[in-house]
């Protein structure tokens, strides 16, 4: 073997041997660079009204709707298996032409809040705060004929972060990515005694095709139209640095980039520019995709999911909204 090495005339390799460190699993692990941790994954409940209700997402495998009773079980279960915390989205029983069922003090998202409070699990509880999902044309704003009125939506958007901030919510999630909706939800909140509740900007959010199966999920697709007036073209990347630097300066206790796998390069930039802490949205397009593959015997689903989540973590994210959250605790449980 020499020989032929020889003959053929290769140039062996010096000192340098990068594989030495690649020899067996021990080694492996301990030069790892990057862990994930069930701490610091965020898990998205859909919670309805009523009691004991339980309605399958189809495009969402293990998703489901779930009454506050039922999302109260499952938040203790996440709970239990030491997710970080749980992020809510509502889908209310009647939809309005402005969204006020965002706002409504008695709605799903406002009771699962008030019964997950009195728990005190050890969970973060973050509301996401948008009007796709109580509006009847499923836009994130109030419409002025067919155009988002965004100075229209903002009080709307705060009001509905100050129901949730009174509900219990430690993290309000702004995401209709109207101009100036942190600012509006930080003066609301203030404003209303709530100074204590923190937001996690949707800073940097691309009008993205990957979001189609959480808006069957939600009941939010635009009845006309897209998004693109107001989610950012994904061919942008220092708009998206212009949006996370606006949406720091307007209070963002936290920036977040969405979707995920898509937007490396700005986590990774943002990580470098912002001293914030930085959360990444692993959407529901990106986890369905992962789902149909792993369904069709094509790729590996677990290995596909701690790769996916262990890429978004090098690129600088501290935390990661998944569908996958309660998969990955169960595994990294089983492996500790
Ligand atoms: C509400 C909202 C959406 C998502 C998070 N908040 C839908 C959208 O913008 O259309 C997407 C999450 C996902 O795809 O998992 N505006």
């Amino acid at each position: 073997m020499r020989d032929l090495i020889a003959t053929r005339g290769v140039d062996l390799p010096g000192r340098e041997r990068p594989r030495r460190l690649r020899a067996n699993g021990a080694l492996r692990t301990l030069v790892r660079e990057t862990r994930l941790a069930s701490a610091a994954l965020v898990a998205p409940l859909f919670v309805v009204s009523g009691r004991g209700r339980r309605e399958e997402i189809s495009s969402l495998r293990g998703h489901a709707r779930l009454s506050p009773d039922l999302a109260l079980a499952e938040a203790h279960r996440l709970a239990g298996l030491g997710v970080g915390g749980v992020l809510l989205f509502g889908i209310p029983d009647a939809k309005d032409h402005y969204g006020h069922a965002a706002a409504d003090p008695d709605g799903p998202v406002s009771e699962t809040l008030r019964r997950l409070k009195a728990e005190k699990l050890p969970l973060a509880l973050v509301a996401d705060v948008c009007l796709c999902e109580y509006t009847t044309h499923g836009h994130c704003g109030v419409l002025e004929g067919e155009l988002v009125d965004n100075d229209a939506t903002l009080p709307l958007l705060a009001d509905a972060a100050i129901a949730y901030a009174e509900a219990g919510a430690d993290i309000v999630a702004p995401s209709a990515m109207m101009d100036g909706q942190v600012a509006a939800l930080r003066s609301g909140l203030d404003g209303a005694g709530f100074t204590g509740a923190a937001i996690m900007a949707y800073a940097s959010k691309h009008a993205s095709t990957f979001y189609s199966p959480f808006r069957e999920a939600a009941g939010s697709t635009p009845s006309f139209g897209d998004r693109k007036s107001y989610q950012m073209d994904p061919a942008n990347g220092r708009e998206a640095l212009r949006e996370m630097e606006l949406d720091a300066q307007e209070g963002a206790d936290i920036l977040m980039v969405k979707p995920a796998i898509t937007s490396l390069d700005l986590i990774a930039r943002a990580r470098d520019r912002f001293d914030l802490p930085l959360a990444a949205y692993q959407v529901s397009g990106e986890a369905a995709m992962i789902e149909a593959a792993a369904a069709r015997g094509w790729i590996d689903r677990r290995s596909a999911i701690l790769e996916t989540l262990t890429a978004i973590v090098r690129a600088g994210a501290g935390n990661v909204m998944t569908y996958f959250a309660s998969d990955v605790a169960t595994w990294l449980k089983e492996t500790a």
